[in-house]
């Protein structure tokens, strides 16, 4: 993975294969479920590229990574699959084939946006402003045989998750006349 970026701005990767794909989802894993000391659990990410970019892929991953057991289905003719382990609650939604809002509303889903739970949404932009903005939106792209990815963080919590796992990297140590030699 190449990583170019200053602090808290959009982090670009290059995924080269699916296992890359899994890899990113599944480090995502421990700070979302609260398992990373000084974050806390829960939060959003939006998931966007086209048909087959791999967002379902890197839900799975992330839902593996976290001790989801059994058949992890794809929400599209859904909308919505939940789950939950121990006090942690996961919502993965699909809005490809969302077109009513009453659907939506109808459904009371806006409480799922709780802050301690775990929300993965693909194709947020199909729901149009019914959504509020995520902590961490991930846009994948196909690139050759592979993916690229942009992570843009849109809270504090989501531009901590990124700092957590893409630290900044420390400045060159460029030799002195003080170094000797
Ligand atoms: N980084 C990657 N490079 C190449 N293929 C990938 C990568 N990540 C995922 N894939 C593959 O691309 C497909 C993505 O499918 P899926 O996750 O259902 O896409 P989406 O949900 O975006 O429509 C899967 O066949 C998966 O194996
Ligand atoms: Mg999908």
């Amino acid at each position: 993975m190449i990583d170019a970026r200053s602090p808290t701005s959009p982090v670009s990767l290059t995924l080269p294969d699916e296992q890359a794909t899994e890899a990113l989802a599944a480090s995502f894993a421990p700070l979302l479920c609260g398992q990373q000391v000084g974050v806390p659990k829960g939060g959003r990410i939006h998931l966007r590229g086209d048909l087959g970019a791999g967002k379902t892929s890197f839900v799975r991953a992330l839902l593996r990574a976290s001790g989801i057991q059994g058949r992890i289905k794809s929400p599209s003719y859904a909308l919505l699959e939940s789950y939950n382990l121990s006090s942690l609650h996961f919502y993965h939604l699909d809005f490809y084939r969302f077109s009513d809002s009453r659907e939506w509303l109808d459904a009371g889903f806006r409480d799922i946006l709780q802050d301690d739970s775990i929300v993965l949404i693909e194709w947020p932009e199909q729901a149009g402003e019914l959504l509020p903005p995520p902590d961490l939106d991930i846009q994948i792209k196909h690139e050759d045989e592979g993916r690229s990815a942009v992570l843009t963080p849109y809270s504090d919590k989501g531009s901590l998750w990124l700092t957590t796992l893409f630290p900044a990297k420390p400045a060159p140590h460029l030799p002195t006349s003080q170094d000797g030699a």
